[in-house]
């Protein structure tokens, strides 16, 4: 499946950097064997993480709640006192850590991004910079111990050789230690036409059956799941090593359902393909409709995400004024690729008048439709792009 040329997702753009871009080639493919949906090829890890990793994960409040409440959670189920030690890999601005460092617990989050990096230091959490595998693996192990649970939420997608990470995770862990991690889910990606989840930092998108596959190489398993709505749909795998937990009757039962919708099928995803083609052409078409109407069109919410629908869709400036965001790496910059629309501070859209506003971080509609509720009493329209295109 051919996306066309992609910029990398989060490389937001200062005017100056308009000509200096980094296109790929973007094609997903999916393998029968392991059941993983995933990109084929894939930029170098340091063009996607490095000082100017745009993705500040505290940007939205109900995200810093989720975590908080994974960390209440995993401080009670594994019994975590100021003796035991957790891991984060990715571990961004230390939106989840910040909770277990409160509690005085050992911890070290572990993120590729240096910017990320610093600023996660700055609230007093322990980090380093340093992509996570096997090699970073043994080097944590001998300088603080093995881990009583490795978290790691919104980045198994994000990372090339995702065996070394499994590796690494192996290695670190104790023999009852346990590893949760949360992506977003193929399952969800296909049921809300999600195609937007696919970008370079997203180069796989999870299944229970892919993960599984995954996990099984290295003597581990998956013992629990949780789903939640959280980026437009994830997963939460709890995986420990082989026999130490009861598989759980949720896990057998995703299992079977995996199956029945054909998430082992490649004829699953060419349905997939047939439809985000038309999407694509709903959406242009609209937005060309309403710009030759002289409507003023905005967007709200410039994730990684918008990337991917603005590249694919051959959506630019011209169609769309500007995109509001609250992220401050984002501010000020233009999108990347061909889009080069300008970011402006949410703050300024309750002033800022336009007819239509498409709705990008479409993942988090109730929180900023409950944010911007002026916007549809005066009469302005959101554009929602996924799972159909829907005016509201
Ligand atoms: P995400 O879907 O990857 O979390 O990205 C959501 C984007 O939307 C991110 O750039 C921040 C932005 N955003 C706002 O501008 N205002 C908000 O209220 C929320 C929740 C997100």
């Amino acid at each position: 499946m051919s996306f066309g040329k992609m910029p990398i997702a989060n490389s937001f753009l200062k005017k100056n950097q308009f000509n200096k871009q980094y296109f790929y080639n973007m094609e997903a493919g999916f393998c029968n064997t392991c059941f993983t949906f995933q990109l084929i090829k894939i930029p170098k890890a340091k063009m996607m993480f490095n000082n100017n990793y745009a993705y500040l994960a505290s940007t939205s409040s109900v995200m810093k709640k989720h975590w908080n409440k994974l960390s209440k959670k995993i401080i009670k189920k594994s019994k975590l006192n100021t003796k035991s030690f957790v891991v984060e890999i990715g571990s961004n601005d230390g939106i989840f850590l910040k909770n277990i460092a409160k509690k005085k617990i050992n911890h070290l989050g572990v993120d590729a991004s240096k910017n990320v990096c610093e600023i996660a230091k700055s609230k007093g959490i322990n980090s380093l910079n340093d992509f996570f595998n096997i090699k970073t693996a043994k080097k944590i192990k001998l300088k603080y111990g093995q881990a009583d649970v490795i978290v790691s939420t919104n980045t198994m997608h994000h990372i090339e050789n995702i065996n070394s990470v499994v590796k690494g995770m192996c290695e670190l862990i104790k023999d009852d230690g346990i590893i949760i991690t949360e992506d977003p889910s193929l399952k969800e990606m296909l049921k809300k036409n999600a195609y937007d989840q696919i970008y370079a930092e997203h180069m796989y998108i999870w299944s229970l059956s892919s993960m599984s596959y995954l996990f099984k190489k290295y003597g581990m398993e998956i013992y629990d799941i949780e789903n939640n709505n959280l980026h437009g749909g994830c997963s939460r795998y709890f995986i420990a090593k082989r026999n130490k937990k009861k598989i759980s009757s949720r896990v057998i039962s995703q299992m079977k359902l995996e199956k029945r919708i054909g998430l082992n099928k490649l004829s699953t995803f060419k349905k997939f393909q047939k439809r985000i083609v038309t999407l694509r052409g709903e959406l242009k078409s609209i937005l060309s409709k309403l710009k030759k109407r002289n409507k003023i069109i905005v967007g709200y919410g410039a994730p990684a995400k918008s990337t991917t629908i603005l590249n694919f869709c051959d959506i630019n400036f011209k169609l769309i004024d500007k995109i509001f965001d609250n992220t401050p790496t984002k501010i000020g910059k233009f999108t990347p690729g061909k889009s080069l629309i300008k970011i402006e501070d949410s703050k300024k859209f309750k002033k800022t008048f336009s007819d239509y506003c498409v709705l990008f971080a479409w993942n988090h509609k109730k929180e900023i439709l409950s944010k911007e509720k002026h916007y549809s009493k005066q009469h302005g329209k959101w554009i929602i792009p996924v799972p159909k295109l829907k005016i509201v």
